[in-house]
């Protein structure tokens, strides 16, 4: 008996495989992620991320006009202040580094999407998302002190410019915090991408390196979720829903591809998935030694995120990945 169905007949040309293809990355699905830091004329290779540069306000405009010349609708900024401290001033203060870089790049590329990463870790002395007690070295972030830090930290961010606010560092309702702030501000306008299910991962290592964001004691674990569920991810997801939230993010996401999907299927907004540095990192020093095919790996690798629910993808790869889908 020779078999009737053969799947194989779709598969027996390049156009009809293309015609029957189900899931199809696009430039427009891409977000850029950019690390702004104080000064003038400076771009600073990450060592663990190599092709990802710490940018200062002059060069980060440059790579805008860039990264809008091809086709990617987004950025999210990131940003080293000049000083850290335990209320993490450099987060909400008027001219903090991502308030700078958000002005200067929505005058010079208005059509660029400005997403705000909107976190503490970067600029408290300690490392950590929240705010701690002064003197208390067991870590224990205080989440309700931190919400107005966070909220103080959206409004003026919006009013710098941004377009989008993107909450990262899991507080109990810190997405309702930031919209009551964004509207009391007349921000009523402005969406909010949650990260709502964002996990305690080890794939956030070169991140750290490049923000310059590791916690100095303890670790991040009383905040972020557990790698080991997802049915939690779906109770995270429903309240960040509950409290306002415009769209979702699911990080990391090489890892996490069932949660990606669950919660695709628990929503009806539009998904993000954060590849996150570690991911990027493995890649790279793979295509470096010559051992993977990197525009290959690349592509598939953020084909199968879309295939697995994303409807956008946070990605170090986005310049390249635009470049291999022109
Ligand atoms: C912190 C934050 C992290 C990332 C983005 N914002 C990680 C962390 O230190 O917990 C990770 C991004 C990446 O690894 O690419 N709020
Ligand atoms: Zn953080």
């Amino acid at each position: 008996m020779f078999p009737t169905h053969r799947p194989r007949r779709l598969r027996t040309h390049p156009q009809l495989r293309r015609m029957v293809r189900e899931t199809v990355l696009n430039t427009s699905d891409l977000i850029y992620p950019l690390f702004a830091v104080p000064g003038e004329g400076i771009a600073k290779e990450v060592k663990s991320m190599p092709g990802v540069f710490q940018l200062s306000v002059d060069k980060i405009v440059e790579e805008a006009k860039e990264v809008y010349g091809l086709g990617i609708p987004a950025v999210i900024l990131f940003g080293i202040p000049e000083d850290k401290d335990i209320e993490a001033t450099g987060a909400w203060h008027d001219c903090g580094i991502v308030q700078k870089a958000a002005t200067a790049i929505k005058e010079a590329v208005p059509d660029l999407v400005v997403i705000a990463d909107t976190c503490l870790c970067e600029y408290t002395s300690h490392g950590h998302c929240g705010y701690l007690q002064v003197g208390d070295l067991s870590g224990r972030v205080l989440n309700d002190p931190t919400l107005e830090l966070l909220k103080k930290t959206a409004v003026s961010q919006a009013q710098a410019g941004a377009d989008i606010i993107a909450p990262s560092g899991m507080m109990d309702g810190f997405v309702q915090a930031i919209r009551l702030g964004l509207d009391e501000a007349g921000f009523q306008d402005t969406p909010i991408m949650s990260y709502a299910a964002k996990y305690a991962s080890s794939y956030y290592g070169p991140f750290r390196d490049a923000a310059d964001s590791s916690p100095q004691f303890g670790d991040r674990r009383t905040y972020q979720m557990d790698f080991g569920n997802s049915r939690e991810a779906i109770k995270e997801i429903e309240l960040d829903i509950a409290e306002g939230a415009d769209m979702l993010m699911v990080k990391p996401a090489l890892s996490y591809m069932d949660v990606i999907w669950q919660v695709k299927q628990a929503c009806n907004l539009p998904v993000a998935a954060y590849n996150v540095s570690g991911e990027y990192s493995m890649i790279k020093a793979a295509a470096l030694n010559g051992w993977i095919d990197e525009e290959r790996v690349v592509l598939e690798t953020l084909t199968s995120f879309k295939r697995a629910g994303a409807d956008l993808i946070l990605t170090y790869h986005a310049k390249d990945a635009a470049r291999w889908l022109k």
